[in-house]
């Protein structure tokens, strides 16, 4: 390898490579966010009591059901209602939860137990919650509540684990007769940066050795759901967690939004990368062309961009502000100081939509945030155009054959970030091909980082039981995980970032460099890239009218040739001693329907 120190190429952007976070393939909950309770707030389902079920041990008899009455506060929709309806001695009705198809314990850790709860007045409801193997017959903790108050009251512990296992439940079990009201029924492990409300440990670590310079959330078509109710609405994610209503997710499950705006931004600063929000600009994702349902219309869109504004001053607002207020109080007087805000997610799919909204938000933003960088889908005529977000799902020879795509890119045009890419097409799910096609790509972004500025691999994270996209960097189930070839490559370049790109060449001493055949015109040079090289098999020639053959061979200085003194009527030959010159006569015959042919190799320095 050649490395031309004294050249250096383009400055490589700090920025260049980050992580790209959607809440799908439950990556958010049953993953990064550490609940280890699913359906803890009883509202993804208003048909069935999903993931919790009812055991009656010892004769007792009872009931589990939804109630959307006399509910803990207007955020929530549903409560459970656990009713024991007879008692039998030793009996008892219980409520099971088994998480995100298992609950992972760890022996002597530590977790925090906490719930909502609400006896029908005059019920006297002792409780006992137990984490428990799916037979039940393992024991791992054990917490008893002899008495409820009457109304809806919290009740927190801490529960300590005294086995290791990957798939416990929760039983929460009442022996008397009555009926009690449940919400809001939580699990928490310990977690990364010991942050309340925080992040699974072993998945957190992975992303920190990613060491991405940005993190952008929280997705992907998350933003836009598939109607606009179903679009991210960062204000119904703040604040405490039983006052987050959640919402149908895109990825056909419901988001608990206990990984919410604040848990983003705050996840960026423990980090230390810039969070970049990507804000939805009234296009949903169900439509091209759109239909009606799947739009805020353009005379409706106002309250969409004063939803980015907010979540702007949410960010950045100084804590006499309305938003900074609201992030003061959710624990972070100081401004998150974010500094990226993208324009719609790929909504260059709709193009026609997206030209009549990206100038709207972008003019409201810049006239008041004028210091935030904002990131278009495309790039829309007539309009200001910062840095456009491309996105790349393609086969591993695409990669390969397009790591020269930004060589050639207009230096005159908008910065380029590169917000979801990978080899998805004969990838499965992750292989070492992929990782090559996309490191090989990542090569010419950051040589080409004066346009390239950022990029991120899409998606992060994968539940091995929830495979909707394929592949993805980081796989997991409820205990262990590992990263993909892919989460390799982008480990290895992230945390190795150069400054500025040196030109380098490199030839594999011994193996053939090249061999090919091209026709040539007037005369060929064949010069020394090397100290030490050689061409064999060279040949000048048209079908079996051979003008010339050789073998050259240049060790330490002189060239040795096979067929030295060379001269023809029709050519001449010369050696320098560096070059080969092999030169038609002046006026003679045009070698213009003569091949050149040879193979060439480095053998040395
Ligand atoms: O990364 C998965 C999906 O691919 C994203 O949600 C979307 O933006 C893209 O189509």
């Amino acid at each position: 390898m050649t490395v031309d120190t004294g050249n250096p190429g383009a400055k490589i952007s700090p920025m260049l490579y980050g992580a790209f976070f959607e809440e799908i393939n439950h990556a958010g909950d049953g993953g990064l966010y550490a609940e280890l309770i699913s359906n803890r707030s009883f509202e993804d389902s208003s048909v069935t009591l999903f993931n919790w079920w009812m055991d009656e041990k010892e004769g007792s008899k009872g009931k589990l059901a939804l109630t959307s009455s006399k509910l803990l506060n207007d955020a929530q929709t549903q409560a459970m209602a656990l009713t024991v309806s007879s008692a039998a001695e030793g009996g008892s009705v219980s409520a099971v939860n088994n998480g995100y198809w298992g609950i992972a314990l760890t022996k002597d850790a530590s977790y925090k137990l906490s719930f909502y709860a609400r006896p029908e007045p005059g019920d006297n409801m002792p409780l006992r919650i137990t984490l428990e193997s799916p037979d039940g017959k393992e024991l791992y903790a054990e917490q008893t509540v002899d008495k409820l108050k009457e109304g809806w009251h919290p009740y927190t512990y801490t529960l300590t684990s005294t086995g290791t296992v990957a798939n416990a439940r929760i039983v929460i079990s009442a022996a008397n007769v009555g009926t009690v009201y449940l919400d809001m029924v939580s699990l928490f492990p310990e977690t990364w940066n010991n942050r309340e409300n925080g992040l699974r440990i072993d998945l957190a670590e992975k992303v920190a050795a990613m060491k991405p310079a940005f993190v952008r959330f929280p997705g992907g078509c998350f933003v836009e759901g598939k109607t606009p109710t179903d679009a991210y609405q960062w204000k119904n994610t703040i604040g405490p967690i039983e006052t987050r209503p959640g919402h149908k997710g895109y990825w056909d499950y419901r988001s608990s939004d206990g990984l919410g705006f604040h848990e983003y931004l705050q996840w960026a600063e423990d980090l230390k990368a810039e969070p970049l929000y990507v804000a939805y600009i009234g296009i949903s994702h169900n439509g091209d062309p759109i239909a009606k349902q799947n739009t805020v219309p353009v005379s409706e869109i106002q309250p969409w961009i004063q939803d980015a504004l907010d979540a702007i001053e949410y960010a950045n607002g100084p804590v006499t502000s309305k938003w900074g207020a609201q992030r003061a109080a959710n624990g972070h007087p100081e401004p998150f100081n974010m500094k990226y805000v993208e324009i719609g997610n790929e909504n260059n799919f709709q193009m026609s939509e997206y030209i009549k909204r990206y100038g709207l938000f972008y003019k409201a933003i810049k006239e008041k945030y004028p210091e935030i960088h904002l990131i278009a889908n495309a790039a829309v005529e007539g309009e200001p155009i910062e840095m456009v977000d491309e996105h790349y799902y393609e086969t591993s020879e695409w990669f390969l054959s397009n790591s020269n795509r930004y060589d050639t890119y207009d230096r005159s045009g908008p910065e380029i970030y590169v917000g979801e890419y990978a080899v998805t097409k004969g990838a499965g799910e992750g292989n070492l091909n992929a990782a090559i096609g996309e490191a090989a790509f990542m090569m010419g972004m950051e040589r080409n980082s004066d346009i390239v500025k950022m990029s991120s691999y899409a998606p992060l994270f994968v539940n091995t039981k929830d495979r909707t996209w394929n592949p993805d960097a980081i796989v997991f189930d409820s205990s262990t995980s590992y990263g993909t070839p892919s989460y390799h490559v982008q480990q290895m370049f992230g945390s190795n970032k150069g400054d500025v790109v040196l030109p380098t060449s490199l030839v594999a001493l011994g193996q053939e460099e090249t061999s090919g055949k091209q026709s040539i015109q007037g005369g060929i040079g064949l010069g020394t890239w090397a100290t030490q090289v050689e061409y064999s098999d060279v040949r000048v020639a048209k079908g079996d009218d051979v003008l010339f053959e050789d073998h050259f061979k240049k060790d330490s200085g002189a060239w040795t040739l096979n067929n030295g003194d060379w001269e023809q009527s029709k050519g001449t030959f010369k050696q320098t001693s560096n070059d080969i010159d092999i030169r038609a006569v002046a006026g003679e015959a045009s070698w213009s329907d003569y091949t050149l042919s040879l193979k060439a190799k480095k053998t040395g320095g």
